[in-house]
């Protein structure tokens, strides 16, 4: 971000690694389109987002954290089209920091489990309550480069592990309350395998909530043509995962798309207004918030 000066401002980022060096992106063996490189891709588009003019979610540590990245970022650039699509990952961020900012002010002692964390800065943009202790969680290989831009505290833990591992939770407090965080994950899961992820956290926690964004019957069609089949599920009912679990009750839920408006640059406005007006577009990705 630019100030009056025309300075690049510069965000203090309290968990900046000690070393100061590029991270590396050791992705050895991980393939291009995989779903370990689509964080990569949302990193990239919440940094070009948070360069726009009023930007929506406005993420500075992305934009950082993209300059300290040793990557080659010129080809997801050409494969994900900044132009239009960091609009949608922002407004689905900006629902999201909305919902958990509101669990968490009602449930300052929390644990909240940001399931398929990616790079993302949440739990250092959200201003957490001081009690509430934070767990991001992803593949070892992803949590092996967070591990390179951030640090831990007593408060904020990273673990390295399939959410479909049984193992990961036990290390984790239990009881309650937990808000569980799953943006951009459960469409890379079977539904077995949400069923089975949802059931064990529940069984672990009393009370909660559940954020998660699900994407249509299309999804797991069009990446069968675009991403190498890497989504395996798609649907538009947020009642699926009730049925699942007859624990989770559905209380709020909208398309990413909805906040259209708040897109401050014209052309872009317009093309989401239109996109927004085609049911199949405006149901591709929609956020739910469940509680038990
Ligand atoms: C589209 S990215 C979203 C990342 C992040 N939530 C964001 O919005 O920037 C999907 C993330 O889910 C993670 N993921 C996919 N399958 C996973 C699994 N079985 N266990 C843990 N993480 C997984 C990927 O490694 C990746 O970081």
């Amino acid at each position: 971000m630019n100030d009056a000066s025309g300075e690049e401002e510069v965000v203090t980022n309290p968990h900046d690694p000690v070393s100061g060096h590029p991270a590396k992106v050791d992705f050895t063996g991980v393939r291009w389109k995989s779903v370990e490189w689509t964080m990569l891709c949302m990193l990239y588009l919440r940094a070009c987002e948070s360069r726009v003019p009023h930007p929506i979610l406005g993420d500075h540590f992305a934009a950082q954290d993209v300059a300290r990245i040793d990557y080659d970022f010129r080809r997801i650039h050409r494969y994900v089209r900044p132009a239009t699509n960091q609009f949608a990952v922002a407004l689905r961020s900006a629902q999201f920091d909305a919902w958990i900012t509101d669990y968490l002010n009602g449930h300052p002692e929390a644990v909240v489990l940001h399931l398929g964390c990616g790079l993302h800065s949440r739990p250092f943009r959200i201003a957490a309550p001081e009690g509430v202790q934070w767990f991001d969680v992803d593949l070892p290989q992803v949590i092996a480069l967070r591990r390179q831009l951030y640090s831990e505290s007593e408060t904020y833990r990273m673990v390295g592990s399939s959410v479909t591992d049984p193992g990961w939770l036990d290390e984790l407090p239990a009881g309650g309350p937990v808000l569980i965080v799953a943006e951009g994950l459960l469409m890379y899961l079977t539904p077995a395998e949400v069923t089975d992820l949802l059931h064990r956290i529940l069984d672990r926690f009393d009370t909660g909530e559940l954020v998660a964004d699900l994407l249509s019957k299309l999804g797991p069609r069009l990446s069968k043509v675009s991403m190498s089949g890497i989504i395996k599920w798609g649907t538009r009912d947020g009642g699926e995962i009730t049925r699942w679990d007859a624990r989770l009750r559905l209380i709020e839920d909208s398309p990413v798309l909805a906040g259209f408006d708040k897109i401050s640059l014209a052309p872009q406005r317009l093309l989401y207004r239109l996109a927004y007006a085609v049911p199949a577009n405006r149901n591709y990705d929609r956020l739910f918030r469940f509680a038990f």
